[in-house]
This record gives structure tokens, sequence and C-alpha cells, in this order.
């Protein structure tokens, strides 16, 4: 499906904070997040041609309990996709231009509390898990695990080894910005090949 990732208001995550972050629970009063009143919050989704928003994600300026010396980081929130287009690249569309946006604000640190059943899915971008970090908020029932990225290192990886030629790269800056499915994830960006030229 077409879709656009772009900036959304607080209120426009809510409904998909409740019917998928929630689990749809109707007991609660507002999906209203305090953090998302400060000045550096921030919220990113998917909107289809029709204007209906498919997928959310909420940026907030906050500690890593398991890191709290890095400066610089970031707790991302209300990660959801809506169930009738899971699993079709919007997620990760998504999840690649708040890392991008992150990377240019020179943040150095990406975390979360994730359910377990997501896990896969932020590895793949390069999240690790905390080891001893598992809870089982009992608000969802969910196992949760927190997860974490460090934004520089990550980029030090990919551009590590002294290799000049440009080489395979399978990393989230190669992802198109406009929620297209990259088309061939062996070619690396011409931004990646002037860093691996380094
Ligand atoms: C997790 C979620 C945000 C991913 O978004 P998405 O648009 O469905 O994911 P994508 O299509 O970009 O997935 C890319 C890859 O991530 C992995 N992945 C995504 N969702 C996964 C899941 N639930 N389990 C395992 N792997 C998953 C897969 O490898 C997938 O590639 P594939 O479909 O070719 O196998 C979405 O499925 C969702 O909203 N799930 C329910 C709510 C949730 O768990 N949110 C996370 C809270 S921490």
């Amino acid at each position: 499906m077409k879709f656009e990732v772009r900036e959304l208001a607080a209120g426009e995550t809510h409904e998909l904070r409740r019917s998928v972050s929630a689990d749809g629970r109707a007991d609660l009063p507002t999906m209203h997040y305090e953090l998302d009143d400060a000045s550096d919050s921030w919220h990113l989704g998917a909107v289809d041609p029709s204007g209906r928003v498919v997928g959310i994600s909420s940026f907030y300026r906050e500690a890593c309990p398991a890191r709290p010396e890095v400066p610089e980081s970031f707790q991302l929130q209300f990660m959801a996709v809506d169930p009738s287009v899971q699993r079709e690249g919007i997620g990760s569309s998504i999840l690649s231009e708040g890392l991008r946006r992150l990377q240019s604000m020179g943040a150095k640190l990406l975390w979360a509390s994730a359910r377990d059943n997501a896990v896969p899915f932020y590895e793949r971008f390069g999240f690790e898990v905390v080891p001893d970090s598992a809870s089982l908020p009992a608000s969802t029932g969910r196992p949760h695990h927190l997860i974490l990225l460090e934004i520089q290192q990550q980029e030090r990886r990919e551009v590590g080894g002294g290799d000049r030629a440009p080489r395979a790269c399978r990393h989230w800056c190669c992802r198109p910005r406009d929620g297209r499915i990259a088309g061939d994830r062996r070619s690396p960006s011409r931004w990646c090949r002037r860093r691996s030229r380094r």
C-alpha cells in the first residue's frame, strides 16, 4: 500500500495508541501521555493517501534506566502499525526516518521497553536487548525487555574496517524515505558510499 511518513501531532496518534498499543482497552480515560507536551517530544507516523494514520511512534528525551550516564538519550514509545497493514514495511519506514532525525540531532542513544514479540523487528535495526531487563507490566500482561541502540556506534560499525570499496549495505540509512520498500538493498546509498570512503 502507498503511504507517506510524516510528523504527527500527538492527538493523531491516539487512535492507534488505544487500539494497538493499549490493546483496545476501554477503561483508559485518555491516550495522552504527560511527556507529549514537552518541547523536545515528537511523533512520527505513516499516513495513507486518504489521510488515515496507519502507523505511529513517539520520541521523548529521556535517560535510559540501563544507561543513565549517556546524554542525548531518547525513548521510543507507542510504536504501532494498524493490524490490517502490518508486515508491509510501514513500521520499518517510520523507524528509519526516526533514526535519521535522531542522528541529525546528534542523539546518542535510542531505547525502549519493547514487547518481547516485537524484539525481532528492532533487532533488524541493531537494537540490543538489555540483559536481566525483563518486565511484565500489569496493564497489558505482555512480557517486555529493555532494548537500546547506540546511534553513533551503529554508524561506526557500518563504516568500520577501513574498507574503501562500497560494500553491501542493509543499514537503515539506505531505506527509502517515502515509504517504498527498498528495491535493491544490496546497493549502498550514496550517503553510505561517501561514508565508506572516509
Ligand atoms: C512491531 C510493528 C511495529 C512492526 O511494524 P510492521 O510495519 O508490521 O513491520 P515491518 O513490515 O516494517 O517489518 C519488517 C520486519 O521486521 C520483522 N518483524 C516485524 N514485526 C514482527 C513481529 N511481530 N514478530 C517478528 N518479526 C517482526 C520481520 O522480520 C519483518 O520482515 P518480514 O515481514 O519480511 O518478515 C507492528 O507489527 C506492530 O504494531 N505490532 C503490534 C504492536 C507492537 O508490538 N508494537 C511494538 C511495541 S514495543
